[in-house]
């Protein structure tokens, strides 16, 4: 298909990566796209360790080929046990209160934090062993990456800025710095890996910081282009800009070897293009997807970036509002649903999601080269 040192480096077929999507990249599409010929990616985060040993059992069971395993990074400031209590309370802890009220649910009094310790699941992936590994967030701690490549493993990081690429390429101790960089833009669905003090209003688009990303760290790794890619003509276009493969999360999540919730789904087929946006509302930190009513009364009520806390604090004090919602089947007023800003195009290239992760692999291959031929011929 193309040339790429990433798809030579990896041995796979196709320079095309099904972008990990929590909690719907299960380990059956992971192993389908990967017999498929691309990358599949597990989103293992919100996995216990236990959770990790078996998925990864699975996956190697369901396939020969590589295949990677997402964690989020740690973060650089630990919560501390009286965060998941409700010793201190925030504006936003008064809406959510008012979605407990509507569900007729108590407030807890001790919260459950919603990410399981970084050491333990690290240490499944290094006792099991994965092909891939990639991860989002930040940087790994010191020594983290240079155990994994010291175990085969290939480490590939995420950067939403030309700054954060280059911070997870140069680091201080080569043993420690990504084989191969994603550059996140603007369009992605899902969680932003922003780490950097980059404004969120400021970020770019895909178009725009893939080449900017490809002239910085390009030289030393592969660069891996996400956000906003969903059909032939984008994936070609990542290429052009000098990607050396490309990650879809939105496109394969609508496929229908996941487990989207009908909810979820349903929203994605009836929106218009303009649904998404980004939003701390649901777990403290900047993610992308379609707006509803629980992302609306938390915007009208914290307009302060202190009014919602940070990620472990506040994702820990909404998921039992989401569990009872989609309890209920109200999944779709309380609950998240992330998307990038091309869903609709992801919609119409599954043919409404009735398409499985390999006939959207396959079609996605042939529209690819025949937008190369039509290229080459009108040159
Ligand atoms: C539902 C959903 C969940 C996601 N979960 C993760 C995750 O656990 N880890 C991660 O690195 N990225 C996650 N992402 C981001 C994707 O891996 C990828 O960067 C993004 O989907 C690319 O943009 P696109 O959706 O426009 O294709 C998620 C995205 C979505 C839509």
């Amino acid at each position: 298909m193309f040339n790429s040192r990433l798809a030579q480096r990896l041995n796979l077929r196709y320079p095309i990566i099904q972008a990990p999507c929590a909690p719907y990249s299960i380990e059956a599409v992971v192993a389908e796209v990967s017999n498929a010929g691309g990358l599949g990616s597990l989103s293992a985060a919100l996995f216990s360790p236990a959770k990790i040993r078996d998925s990864i059992r699975e996956i190697k069971r369901l396939t020969n080929n590589p295949f990677a395993v997402n964690l989020f990074a740690p973060p650089a400031i630990s919560p501390v046990p009286d965060d998941f209590t409700n010793k201190k309370r925030y504006i936003s802890d008064k809406v959510l209160d008012t979605f407990r009220g509507e569900l007729g649910i108590e407030t807890p009094d001790r919260y459950t934090p919603r990410s399981y310790p970084f050491e333990d699941q690290l240490s499944v992936l290094l006792e099991e062993g994965c092909p891939v590994f990639s991860f989002t967030f930040g940087e790994m701690p010191d020594g983290v990456i240079a155990k994994l490549k010291g175990a085969g493993t290939f480490v590939i990081g995420t950067a939403t800025t030309v700054h954060e690429a280059s911070v997870l390429v140069n680091r201080p101790n080569q043993q420690d710095a990504v084989d191969a960089i994603i550059a996140q833009g603007y369009e992605a669905g899902g969680h932003r890996g922003k780490f950097d003090s980059t404004k969120i209003e400021s970020q770019l688009g895909t178009m725009s910081l893939l080449p900017q990303v490809v002239d910085a760290v390009g030289h030393k790794v592969p660069v891996i282009a996400a956000g906003g890619i969903s059909d032939p003509r984008s994936v070609l276009a990542s290429f052009m800009l000098g990607a050396d493969a490309a990650a879809l999360g939105t496109l394969f999540m609508l496929s229908k070897s996941t487990i989207l919730p009908s909810y979820h789904r349903e929203a994605l087929m009836n929106s218009q293009p303009e649904a998404t946006q980004l939003t701390r509302a649901f777990t403290g930190r900047y993610a992308r997807g379609i707006t509803n009513r629980f992302i609306e009364k938390i915007h009208e009520a914290c307009t302060g970036e202190d009014d919602i806390p940070s990620y472990d604090i506040h994702s820990a004090r909404t998921m039992d509002i989401s569990a009872k919602a989609k309890e209920d089947g109200k999944g779709g007023d309380y609950a998240s649903m992330w998307s990038g800003q091309s869903f609709a195009v992801a919609k119409a290239f599954t043919e409404n999601g009735t398409l499985t992760a390999t006939e959207t692999l396959e079609k996605l291959v042939s529209g690819v080269e025949e937008l190369k031929k039509k290229f080459v011929s009108t040159a």
